[in-house]
C-alpha cells in the first residue's frame, strides 16, 4: 500500500543545482577559496551550512563562526537574486503529470527539502498550495542523510513511514529515505543512487503503478 509520495525539491521538483553553483563560485573567488562543479556536485541535498564545510575542506582558510555564518548568508542573497529567475517554466519534466495523477488516486503528496528557501521556491515556480505537506530546512536540525525531514513529512501528513515512497536526486536523500523506513526512487543525472529501489532519468516515465511496486519491495 502507498498513501504519500514526498518529493525533494532541488533536483526533484525544478533544477537549481546551477544556481547554487553560481552564487558558491561567486563568493569562493571573491574569497579566493577553492570551488569547481565537481565540488558543486558534493553540495546536493547538504545543508547551507555544511555545503560551506564542505567548500572549505578544500581550501587552507579559517573563518570564525560568526564569519561562516555571513559567508552563507552573502552566497544566499546571490542565490536569492538567482531564483528570482525562476518561473513555472522551470518545472522539471513530468513533475506536474505525475502530482495530478496522485492527486486523482487520492495519494498524498509533501515535499521534504534541506532548503531554507522552500516557500520562496514553490512560489515561484506556482505550486506553494499544491502540496498536503511540507518539511524543509526551517523546520529541521539536522538535514540528510538524517531521516528528520522525512518523518517530519510523514508525521505532518498523518501516514506512516513504511506507506510513503521519497523521489530524490541526492544519495544523501536515499539515504535519509532509506533511514527513515521508505523506500526511495533516484532521478537525474546523479547516477549513483546507491539503494534507491529505482532509478530514473526523469518523472516523465513515471506511472503510479510503479511506485506501488517500489513500496512492495521488502529488503
Ligand atoms: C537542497 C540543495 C542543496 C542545498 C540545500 C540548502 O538540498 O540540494 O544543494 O545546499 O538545499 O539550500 P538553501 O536554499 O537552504 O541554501
Ligand atoms: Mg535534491
Amino acid at each position: 500500500k502507498i498513501s504519500a509520495v514526498i518529493f525533494d525539491l532541488d533536483g526533484v521538483i525544478v533544477s537549481t543545482d546551477e544556481f547554487h553553483y553560481q552564487a558558491w563560485k561567486q563568493i569562493s573567488d571573491q574569497e579566493k577559496m577553492y570551488f569547481n562543479r565537481e565540488i558543486n556536485e558534493r553540495l546536493r541535498g547538504v545543508s547551507r551550512m555544511e555545503s560551506l564545510e564542505i567548500i572549505l575542506s578544500h581550501s587552507d582558510k579559517n573563518y570564525s563562526e560568526k564569519d561562516k555564518q555571513l559567508l552563507a548568508q552573502r552566497k544566499n542573497e546571490v542565490y536569492c537574486a538567482l531564483l528570482n529567475k525562476l518561473s513555472p517554466n522551470d518545472i522539471l519534466p513530468g513533475v506536474i503529470n505525475l502530482l495530478l495523477s496522485l492527486k486523482a488516486r487520492d495519494i498524498k503528496i509533501a515535499i521534504g527539502s534541506s532548503s531554507k528557501n522552500t516557500p520562496f521556491i514553490l512560489e515561484q515556480i506556482g505550486l506553494a498550495f499544491s502540496f498536503n505537506a511540507i518539511a524543509d530546512g526551517n523546520s529541521i536540525t539536522n538535514s540528510k542523510p538524517d531521516p528528520e525531514v522525512f518523518l517530519l513529512a510523514a508525521e505532518k501528513l498523518g501516514v506512516a513511514p513504511e506507506e510513503c515512497v521519497v523521489i530524490e536526486d541526492a544519495q544523501a536523500g536515499i539515504d535519509a529515505a532509506i533511514a527513515a523506513g521508505m523506500k526511495a526512487v533516484g532521478v537525474g543525472t546523479a547516477a549513483s543512487c546507491v539503494n534507491a529501489q529505482l532509478t530514473l532519468k526523469d518523472l516523465s516515465n513515471l506511472n503510479i503503478d510503479q511506485l506501488i511496486e517500489v513500496n512492495e519491495i521488502r529488503s
